[in-house]
């Protein structure tokens, strides 16, 4: 039996082909009881529209698509859902891809919402130098750049003071008397640890009996920061740090394994503070300090610029960058004294 038509919807409806449309793409025009008869004959007949045919027609497709570091890391899918109820509330759908920091998976994810003329991308970018970005809005796709604030104002962009957010951490470190601090966190490429690296050396500027450690790690996972926090905590006491800043979550509580693995007390012996502040820190066995990063809003407000600037086509848009303040968030994992 051949796949019904929107014609046989609108046939079994009794509305016009048009109204049918409206029902699938902008149901608000629609009132309830015709679209309520339209949904009741797509069921009826199994009616499921041919994206593909629809995308050739309007030149693009309902879809958004995102490209994130690494989908695996809490940060990344708070900011998605944040992201998914504007493209949901625009009657669009989300497509998430993992460029697990590879350059060359970025250019072929890319590549491929180039060629399925996707209405905008949401970039986290591993490489911004990427040809397959320019490419990409040469093409007049849209592209807002995510947790990346952007020197020109070619491209919106929504990001957070990470300079600032690595300045809190320290800051915080050394008002609870720890001096002997490190900072955890890679590799320095990335552009989000170098800006938290760089604020917490900042930080030490007014106490000159502090000193800073930089620890680079391969990754920002939970296995990178167990395997240097074991060294660390394999120093000698009088070399071991007593604070530790974390470029995120994921190393802290790898860290945090490890010092209990070496029977070291956290805030006790070493004090810890990551950054995020996703679900899993207040969860933790010792509850994390971290710099919180306003997950969601960050989603939200730069799916919001994609939909103005898709909206824009015909017309001017300015191009805007959003940048958030983070907050340090106070846990057991570096209260001490009075404070605890
Ligand atoms: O991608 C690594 C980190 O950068 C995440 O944990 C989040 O902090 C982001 O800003």
């Amino acid at each position: 039996m051949a796949a019904a038509s929107i014609k046989d919807v609108a046939s079994l409806a009794g509305v016009s082909v048009g109204t049918v449309s409206n029902v699938l793409n902008r149901p608000e025009v629609v009132s309830d009881v015709t679209r309520e008869r339209v949904e009741q004959a797509i069921a009826k007949l199994g009616f499921v529209r041919n994206e593909s045919a629809r995308a050739l027609r309007a030149g693009r497709s309902r879809t958004v698509g995102m490209l994130v570091l690494d989908v695996a890391n809490p940060f990344f899918t708070d900011v998605a859902r944040g992201v998914e109820e504007v493209v949901t509330a625009h009657h669009s759908v989300l497509a998430l891809y993992n460029t697990a920091e590879d350059p060359r998976r970025e250019t072929t994810h890319l590549k491929h919402l180039q060629e399925q003329r996707v209405q905008g991308v949401l970039l986290t970018p591993v490489d911004l130098g990427n040809a397959a970005i320019r490419s990409l809005v040469e093409a007049g796709t849209p592209v807002v750049l995510v947790d990346r604030s952007w020197p020109r104002a070619d491209h919106c962009s929504v990001a957070v003071d990470d300079v600032h957010g690595g300045g809190l951490a320290a800051s915080h470190l050394l008002e609870q008397g720890r001096e002997r601090l490190a900072f955890l966190g890679g590799p320095l490429s990335t552009q989000q640890v170098a800006d938290r690296y760089r604020g917490a050396v900042a930080a030490l500027d007014g106490s000159p009996d502090a000193v800073l450690r930089l620890v680079e790690t391969p990754a920002l996972t939970v296995a990178a920061g167990r395997d240097a926090g074991a060294a660390l905590a394999a120093l000698p006491a009088e070399r071991r740090p007593t604070g530790i800043i974390c470029a995120n979550d994921l190393l802290a509580l790898g860290v945090l394994q490890a010092m209990t693995r070496a029977g070291l007390r956290v805030p006790d012996d070493i004090a810890l503070v990551g950054y995020d502040d996703i679900d899993y820190a207040a969860a933790a066995a010792v509850p994390l300090s971290s710099v919180r990063q306003p997950r969601e809003l960050l989603g939200e407000t730069a799916a919001r610029l994609l939909f103005e600037e898709i909206g824009a086509a015909d017309g001017p848009h300015q191009h805007q960058q959003v940048v958030f303040e983070p907050e340090l968030v106070v846990r057991d994992s570096s209260r001490t004294g009075a404070d605890a």
